[in-house]
C-alpha cells in the first residue's frame, strides 16, 4: 500500500494583508498548519490581527493566532496602506473576529513550538521583527527547526523604494540579524514572486468556484488589481506571500541557488536592500548562508493554487 505524503509542519509569522491571506488558506491545504504569529506590516498590529483571526475563522478551525511585535526594532512603524488599504483587507469587509488570540507574546510562543513541534518550518512573510527577537532570546533558535522560508528582499530592484523589498525595508535591522542566525533559509524575493501573478481570469476562475473562501480571494485581488493598476498600470499582482509557503510545501516547483546575502540597515538610497554576493557566488567562492529561489514553475504553481483554494 502506498504511504501518504507526510506533510510539512508550518509556523507562519505574517501581517495579513492580501496575500498573506492567500498564503494561510494555502498553508491550511497543504501542510499541518500549527499556528500563526503576527506581526505590524501592512497596516497595524491590532488590523493584522484581526485579520488573521477572521481568516482562520473563514477557514473554520482554532488555529492559534499568537500577536507579536507593533514596530521594528528600532521603534518605527510602517505600514503598506496604499497598497493594502488602511485596515490591510482593502476590498473586503469581514465582520469582526468572534475569536480571540491565544497570546500577546508571539516570540514566547515562536521559541516553545520550536522545542515542542517535530522537524517545524517557519514561515515568515511579513517584516523579520518577531523572528529577530526570537533569535535575540534564544541565538541557536536555527538548530531546533527544520527550517526557515522567507518572503523577502530582492536580487534585483525593490518595491517599498528602489532598492528595497517592503518586508525588509520595514525592518532592515531584524533581517540583518534573521539572515547572520544560521538557518539558511529559503529567501523568495521579488525576483521570484513577480514570475508568479494572478490576473483577472484567475479571478474569474475563483468566483466560478462560487464557494466562500475562493470568493473572499478574489474579492482580495479585485482590489489589489485596481490598486496595482494605479501604482503600475496593470491588473496584475505578484504572489508574494503563497511562494514562501509552496517554497516548503513543492519545493519541486522551484530553483534554488546557494548566495551570501546581508541587509543595509543606513543608507540613505539603500535602507533595507537586500545584498545578494552573486559575484562570489559565479565564481564559486562565497560563503552561502541562504538558498535564493530564483525560479518558480508558474503554470504548476497556478494550477496548484486554483485546485487548493
Ligand atoms: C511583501 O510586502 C507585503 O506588502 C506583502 O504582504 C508581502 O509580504 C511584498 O513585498
Ligand atoms: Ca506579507
Amino acid at each position: 500500500m502506498n504511504e501518504l505524503p507526510v506533510m510539512a509542519n508550518i509556523l507562519i509569522d505574517c501581517d495579513p494583508g492580501h496575500d498573506d491571506a492567500m498564503a494561510i488558506l494555502l498553508a491550511e491545504s497543504l501542510s499541518n498548519l500549527v499556528s500563526i504569529t503576527t506581526v505590524a506590516g501592512n497596516s497595524s498590529l491590532a488590523n493584522t490581527t484581526r485579520n488573521a483571526l477572521s481568516v482562520t475563522e473563514l477557514i473554520g478551525r482554532d488555529i492559534p493566532v499568537h500577536a507579536g511585535a507593533s514596530q521594528a526594532l528600532n521603534g518605527e512603524a510602517r505600514d503598506a496602506r496604499h497598497v493594502h488599504g488602511a485596515g490591510g483587507f482593502g476590498g473586503v469587509s469581514l465582520a469582526e473576529p468572534g475569536r480571540a488570540v491565544a497570546s500577546e507574546d508571539a516570540v514566547t510562543h515562536i521559541l516553545a513550538q520550536a522545542r515542542a513541534v517535530e522537524a517545524l518550518w517557519l514561515v515568515a512573510i511579513g517584516p523579520l521583527t518577531n523572528i529577530a527577537l526570537a533569535v535575540r532570546k534564544e541565538p541557536d533558535l536555527a538548530s531546533h527547526v527544520a527550517g526557515l522560508a522567507i518572503m523577502g528582499g530582492s536580487t534585483g530592484s525593490g518595491n517599498a523604494t528602489a532598492t528595497a523589498e517592503f518586508n525588509i525595508w520595514a525592518d532592515p535591522q531584524a533581517a540583518k540579524e534573521v539572515f547572520a542566525a544560521g538557518f539558511d533559509p529559503i529567501v523568495c524575493g521579488l525576483n521570484l514572486t513577480q514570475q508568479f501573478l494572478s490576473d483577472d481570469d484567475l479571478i474569474s476562475e475563483l468566483r466560478a468556484a462560487q464557494r466562500t473562501i475562493p470568493t473572499f480571494v478574489a474579492d482580495l485581488y479585485t482590489y489589489m488589481h485596481a490598486r496595482m493598476e494605479d501604482l503600475i498600470g496593470v491588473r496584475q499582482a505578484a504572489l508574494h506571500d503563497p511562494c514562501a509557503v509552496l517554497a516548503v510545501t513543492h519545493p519541486d516547483l522551484f530553483e534554488f541557488v546557494s548566495m551570501h546575502v546581508d541587509v543595509e540597515t543606513e543608507g540613505d538610497l539603500t535602507r533595507g536592500m537586500t545584498v545578494f554576493d552573486q559575484r562570489r557566488t559565479r565564481r564559486g567562492k562565497a560563503t552561502p548562508n541562504c538558498k535564493v529561489a530564483t525560479h518558480i514553475d508558474q503554470g504548476a504553481a497556478r494550477e496548484l493554487l486554483l485546485k487548493t483554494l
